[in-house]
């Protein structure tokens, strides 16, 4: 016989439980912090990585192995949909795009691939991980407007003026790009939990460069239905928007069981804020993982402390920092798992 509990820890938060250690794993927990990682990327160049399902499953686990996080976030890219779209995408480190979309005709000309064939070979990961991975594989996409924000910038950038300009000059091929992001990212989703993902996290890293009113236009409602046409699978939905505390009211509104917070606010401060009964997940600042043991140590208390009241799935409010040395990474783990959420 089943019971709720013998739910993997990160399944129970997930879905409302508020259990009384908090379960763990961190964004780019996979990646270059990592030796072993780093071990890998002198053999093989990171979409190598990405495609080969045998070793993307092998970089998932190595952060599970190392420190025993309680869930397997996929090691791939939110860039991954747009090269079949025909967006052409190379990683030096960051992602860094063949052409630029500034035209109509360029967004009339992307395509919108069927289910099996914007990425088959993260189809066949998730699929060994359901063997290889002792804890719940998490898959992920971005929001549509992060994804555009790389698809007109090009690049990355410190105020993506080229995007925010591309905005208010041509609204209409925005929303046009935003559709086939929308459509394309739905697909891709649904593939990932068909093939084995036990939750999906929807990546809004750029949400904080708008304003109220441009997020509502360009972000809002295709995140809506990105996370509505979830909601048939039955996983818990996850989502985080980066520097947008502003925009916490219309993120409320969004159907997700998870919202991750970034580290500007206290999750005391936020959960008010949020649908009752959701779980939050966050928010240690990656910075404070550079920081000496007992400064680790009391800013991880602080976050446990700020997540009580209601579920909390601990993470950092961003992708780890990489230069954090992983002793500091188990640092704050003892911390965590030594810390009782129940407790008078
Ligand atoms: O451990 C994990 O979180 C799984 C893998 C993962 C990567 N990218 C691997 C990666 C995930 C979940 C992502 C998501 C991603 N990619 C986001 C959303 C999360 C966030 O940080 O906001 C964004 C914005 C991107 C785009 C991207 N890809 C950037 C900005 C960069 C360069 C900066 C960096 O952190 O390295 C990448 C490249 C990238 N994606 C690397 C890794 C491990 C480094 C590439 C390398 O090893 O050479």
């Amino acid at each position: 016989m089943t019971s709720m509990t013998d739910l993997p820890l990160f399944l129970q938060a997930a879905t409302g439980i508020d259990t009384r250690t908090a379960p763990v794993w961190f964004m780019r927990q996979a990646g270059r912090h990592l030796p072993e990682y780093r071990a890998l990327k002198e053999k093989y160049a990171f979409w190598e990585l990405c495609r080969n399902p045998e070793l993307a499953t092998e970089v998932t686990m190595q952060p599970v192995r190392r420190y025993g996080m309680d869930a397997a976030i996929l090691f791939s890219d939110i860039m991954t949909p747009l090269p079949p779209m025909g967006i052409g995408v190379e990683f030096r480190p960051g992602p860094v795009i063949d052409e630029p979309i500034r035209s109509a005709a360029q967004v009339s000309a992307l395509r919108v691939p069927d289910e099996d064939e914007i990425a088959p070979f993260v189809a066949d990961t998730l699929r060994l991980l359901e063997q290889a991975s002792p804890v719940p594989p998490i898959g992920f996409g971005g929001a549509p407007l992060t994804l555009a924000t790389y698809a007109i910038e090009g690049s990355g950038s410190k105020e993506y003026p080229a995007l925010r300009a591309f905005l208010r000059t041509h609204p209409a091929v925005a929303h046009a790009l935003l559709e086939k992001l929308t459509e394309t990212s739905i697909r891709y989703l649904r593939m990932q939990v068909r093939s084995g993902a036990r939750a999906v996290q929807l990546f809004d890293s750029w949400a904080g460069l708008h304003d109220a009113r441009t997020y509502a236009e360009f972000a809002l409602p295709y995140n809506r239905r990105i996370l509505e046409a979830l909601g048939e699978t039955g996983v818990p939905r996850i989502f985080l928007a980066v520097g947008a505390p502003h925009l916490l009211d219309q993120v409320a509104t969004l159907p997700a069981e998870v919202f991750s917070i970034d580290w500007r606010e206290p999750l005391d401060a936020i959960r008010p804020r949020l649908p009752a009964g959701c779980t939050l997940q966050g928010n240690l600042d990656p910075a404070a993982l550079l920081a000496p043991p007992d400064a680790i140590r009391s800013a991880v208390t602080a976050v446990l402390d700020a997540g009580r009241g209601g579920p909390h799935i601990f993470n950092l409010g961003h992708g780890i920092f990489k230069n954090t040395p992983p002793e500091n990474v188990v640092i704050a783990l003892e911390a965590l798992r030594a810390y009782d959420r129940h407790a008078g």
